[in-house]
């Protein structure tokens, strides 16, 4: 995921990822390009729930632990 790529990479966001992925923080929303987005698989109900809490929310919203 982009969450793990932050990580492994030693990037330093703050507060980015900060449940691990778990689907309870929304800290890691990122917003994409049309073509970064089509190039994504479907949103979970999950992930759709915790986006409709992201601060800044658009129709290319994800959130980054949950894409790869
Ligand atoms: Fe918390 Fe993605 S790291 S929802």
């Amino acid at each position: 995921s982009f969450l793990d790529l932050v990580v492994d990479q030693n990037v330093y966001i703050d507060g980015f990822g900060v449940c691990e992925g778990t689907l309870a923080c929304s800290i890691c929303h990122v917003i994409l390009d049309q073509k970064g987005y089509d190039h994504l698989g479907p949103i979970i109900d999950e992930e759709n729930d915790m986006l409709d809490l992201a601060f800044g929310l658009t129709d290319m919203s994800r959130l980054g632990c949950q894409v790869c």
